[in-house]
């Protein structure tokens, strides 16, 4: 028998086989493409594998045949750490865009571009990263005044070209923090730059992707934030979705693998909705699936196995990072009622209390430091209302499963 190929996509970034259930975001989107005067920038939210990165790649082409263009990448720590390397990335992505473009002769400062550098010093030159670079070095001011010259300047001769404007696109942008000891706001600059130049009708607009901490650190940065940008907040998928992404790709792939339903009932249910976990559960039961025998009893979707390797895969990693007093903490939370939903400091110190997670009860300002630190490693966040969450999907259940008695291998007896 040929080989069958397993259609499901588990991992970072990889596009799923059938998108499910993002329609309302995709037309939202669509709508903020419409606008004349940027009114509204986007953060596009959610926990830990919830389908981010692949909805911002469904973005792209839609801004692209709209007349858009698109400038873009992940912001890893390294790029977000200061304001001088923030701007570096910014100009990296807008050279892409520029580099083909040579300035005419009269158009070196079209937008009242005023440095040391005169407009004839650029004459026929390509707007390359080095010659971007040169611009904002020898812009004067603040780090924003620099980036906000080199964007004044290049946006006319992208305009020019036909386009109506262009859309910045940064994924893992929770990686943005200013630094006030270190004196360092990247964050606060590319938020003042950006609501600037769409003060004076630049067409150039943010989308930020990243984890729910993402959109309270924009706002402590910059509380126009509240106003620059419309938040949608991804979530599961509902049971109808879930079939979808279930469904779908086995329909399209007419292969000879369909599930039944009980099985797809199964898997909607145990994946909790969570776009990671429907591609990695069916990937494991496609697989099952395509080397069972007619005869065989077994089941037809092996949720433990599939678990166990779900743990080692996906969670093992996030909860080894943990320090030992972390993990007493996290188990704490998942003992709360609340766990799955949203939890406060006062309930993990009561929880603590109780003694049946830990004999040594944490205070609320350790609560509140260790909290911290685990906004910090991307395991919790916390909400506009002050309450805390898992940023990781089911992470109470897979705690919860730690701490159950194993049923799994013996270790041999003495
Ligand atoms: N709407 C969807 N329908 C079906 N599968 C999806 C959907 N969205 C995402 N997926 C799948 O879920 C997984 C995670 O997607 P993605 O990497 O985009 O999540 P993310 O939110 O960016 O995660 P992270 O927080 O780790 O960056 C991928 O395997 C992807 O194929
Ligand atoms: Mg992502």
């Amino acid at each position: 028998m040929a080989e069958i190929a397993n259609p499901f996509r588990p991992g970072a970034g990889h596009y799923p086989p059938y998108l499910a259930g993002r329609d309302p975001e995709i037309e939202y989107f669509g709508k903020l493409l419409e606008q004349g005067p940027i009114l509204e920038n986007l953060v596009l939210t959610g926990l830990r594998g919830v389908g981010k990165t692949v909805l911002l790649d469904t973005f792209k082409p839609r801004a692209v045949g709209s007349g858009w263009l698109w400038a873009g990448a992940d912001l890893s720590e390294s790029s977000s750490v200061s304001e001088s390397s923030l701007a570096t990335r910014v100009l990296a992505d807008l050279a892409v865009l520029t580099s083909g473009i040579s300035v005419a002769p009269d158009r070196g400062a079209s937008f009242g571009f005023a440095g040391e550098l005169r407009p004839s010093d650029l004459a026929g030159s390509r707007l390359g990263y080095q010659t971007l670079v040169r611009i904002h070095n020898q812009t004067p001011g603040l780090a924003s005044d620099r980036l906000k010259g080199v964007l004044e300047l290049a946006w006319p001769h992208l305009a020019r070209r036909g386009r109506r404007g262009v859309v910045f696109a940064y994924d893992e942008a929770q990686n943005l923090s200013d630094h006030a000891g270190k004196d360092e706001y990247p964050l606060a600059m590319l938020l003042d730059v950006f609501q600037s130049l769409q003060r004076k009708g630049l067409p150039l607009m943010l989308v930020l992707t990243g984890l729910p901490t993402l959109f309270p650190k924009l706002v402590e940065a910059r509380t126009f934030s509240e106003r620059m940008f419309h938040v949608m907040f991804l979530s599961r998928l509902n049971p109808a979705h879930s079939r979808k992404a279930v469904v779908k790709p086995i329909e399209d792939a007419a292969g000879p693998v369909r599930f039944d339903d009980a099985s797809v009932d199964t898997i909607c249910r145990v994946s909790g909705g969570y776009p990671y976990f429907i591609q990695f559960i069916c990937r494991e039961a496609f697989d099952v699936w395509i080397q069972r025998r007619p005869d065989d009893d077994m089941p037809s979707v092996p949720v433990d196995a599939i678990f166990r390797k779900l743990d080692s895969d996906f969670f093992s990693g996030r909860w080894a990072q943990a320090t030992d007093r972390q993990r007493t903490l996290l188990r704490v939370i998942a003992s709360l009622p609340g766990a799955d939903d949203e939890f406060t400091v006062r309930q993990i110190v009561e929880a603590s209390k109780r003694g049946d997670v830990t004999a040594k009860p944490f205070s609320g300002s350790h609560v509140h430091q260790m909290l911290a630190s685990l906004i910090a490693a991307g395991l919790v966040y916390r909400n506009r209302h002050g309450r805390y969450s898992f940023a990781v999907p089911l992470l109470a259940d897979y705690i919860r499963r730690q701490d159950a008695p194993l049923d799994g291998v013996e270790p041999p007896r003495a």
